[in-house]
C-alpha cells in the first residue's frame, strides 16, 4: 500500500501544473461554446464531434489499446479501456441529450451530492457542457494528458451564485488512470460545496467482487434513513441494495473480480470519504436510464468529499486527486 507521504507528493506533483495554468489563465477565458477537430501529430488526441455539440468527445489514446474517451458533457469519462479491455460501466440505455447527467462511467459530482433544494441531485457539474483547456498531448513519457474546465456561467448561477473555476486534468498511463481536481474559488465570498468523482466500475458479477479499506469506519447508510453504522469486515461485499458513505477511509481500496478478475487499485488524495452503490433490482426498476438486468454488472465505489463540505476562502484552491491502477 502507498504510503501517505508517497501518495502526497503524487498528488502534488501531478497537480502543480494545473494550478498554475489555471491561476494564470482561468479568469480571462469564456466559456467556448463549440468544439474544433484537434490532432497531434502523434496520434495521441482527437476531439470528435458526434451527431451534436452536446455529445462531443475527447480521446486519449496512448496505444496499444489503451484509451480514455471523455464526454464534454460534464466532463464524464465514458470509457477507460486497458489493452482493449473496457473497465468502466456505462448502461445500454445511458441517454446522451447533452442535458441528463450520463448513466455509467464516471460523473464528476460538484458542487452538491446527493438532493439538493435549488439544483437538481448530484449538482450541476455533470449536466454542464465543459471547456477542453489543453487537447490531448503525448509526455516525454509516453503517457498522453489532457484537460477540462468548468466556469460559473448563467446556468451555475441560476443554482448557485458563486464565482468559481473547477480544472479537471485527466493523465492516461500504460494501466492507470489519473485524475487531478482543482476548485479556485476567485470571488469575495467563501464556498461550501461537496465533490465526488462518481466511478461505475464494470464488473462481471458484483456478488463476488471485495472492497478493502472500510474496516473500522463508520459508514451512513442511505438505505436505512441515513442510520450510522461502523463496518466491522475486512472486506465489503454486495448482495443487496447498497448506498453508503463511509467516512474518513483511507488512501487506497483495492476491488476485487473487475474485468477478467482482476483487482482494480483506488487510490485519493483529499477525498476523504468513498460511497459503495448498487441499486441492485428493485431500485433499478426504478431508474429511467438503467436496465433492470444491468445490476450485477457495476459496482460504484465512489471517492469523494462529502460528508462534510469542503470550505474554501476567497482566493484559494482545493486540490485532490484520484488514480486508477489495474492489477
Ligand atoms: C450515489 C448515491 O452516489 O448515486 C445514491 O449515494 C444515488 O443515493 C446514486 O442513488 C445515483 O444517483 P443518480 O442521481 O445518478 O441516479
Amino acid at each position: 500500500m502507498a504510503s501517505r507521504t508517497s501518495l502526497f507528493c503524487l498528488a502534488w506533483l501531478g497537480v502543480g501544473t494545473a494550478v498554475l495554468v489555471l491561476l494564470l489563465t482561468s479568469h480571462t477565458q469564456p466559456q467556448r461554446r463549440e468544439k474544433g477537430r484537434a490532432e497531434s501529430a502523434d496520434g495521441s488526441s482527437s476531439v470528435v464531434e458526434m451527431a451534436a455539440p452536446a455529445t462531443s468527445v475527447v480521446v486519449l489514446d496512448r496505444g496499444n489499446n489503451t484509451t480514455c474517451t471523455v464526454n464534454l458533457h460534464g466532463a464524464t469519462v465514458v470509457s477507460w479501456r486497458v489493452n482493449n479491455q473496457e473497465q468502466l460501466f456505462v448502461s445500454k440505455q445511458a441517454i446522451f441529450d447533452g442535458k441528463r447527467a450520463i448513466r455509467g462511467g464516471i460523473p464528476i459530482v460538484f458542487p452538491q451530492f446527493g438532493p439538493w433544494s435549488t439544483g437538481p441531485q448530484h449538482g450541476f457539474a455533470r449536466i454542464c457542457r465543459w471547456e477542453l483547456k489543453k487537447p490531448p498531448e503525448r509526455l516525454p513519457t509516453g503517457d498522453v494528458e489532457a484537460m477540462f474546465q468548468l466556469l460559473d456561467n448563467e446556468f451555475t448561477r441560476s443554482m448557485w451564485n458563486y464565482p468559481f473555476s473547477l480544472t479537471y486534468r485527466l493523465i492516461l498511463r500504460e494501466k492507470e488512470l489519473h485524475f487531478n481536481i482543482s476548485v479556485y474559488n476567485p470571488g469575495a465570498e467563501t464556498l461550501s460545496f461537496t465533490f465526488l468523482l462518481h466511478t461505475y466500475f464494470k464488473v462481471p458479477d458484483v456478488r463476488r467482487c471485495q472492497i478493502t479499506g472500510m474496516r473500522g469506519c463508520t459508514y451512513i447508510d442511505k438505505t436505512r434513513e441515513g442510520t450510522l453504522y461502523q463496518e466491522h469486515r475486512d472486506v465489503v461485499t454486495i448482495n443487496e441494495w447498497t448506498d453508503r458513505i463511509y467516512q474518513n477511509t483511507p488512501l487506497e481500496h483495492i476491488i476485487t473480480n473487475v474485468v477478467s478478475g482482476r483487482k482494480m487499485r483506488m487510490q485519493k488524495y483529499n477525498l476523504v470519504d468513498t460511497v459503495v452503490w448498487n441499486p441492485w433490482i428493485e431500485k433499478a426498476k426504478e431508474i429511467p436510464d438503467f436496465g433492470e438486468e444491468e445490476f450485477p454488472n457495476l459496482v460504484c465505489v465512489e471517492a469523494g468529499h462529502v460528508s462534510s463540505p469542503v470550505i474554501l476562502p476567497p482566493g484559494t484552491v482545493f486540490e485532490a486527486s484520484q488514480i486508477l491502477q489495474v492489477m
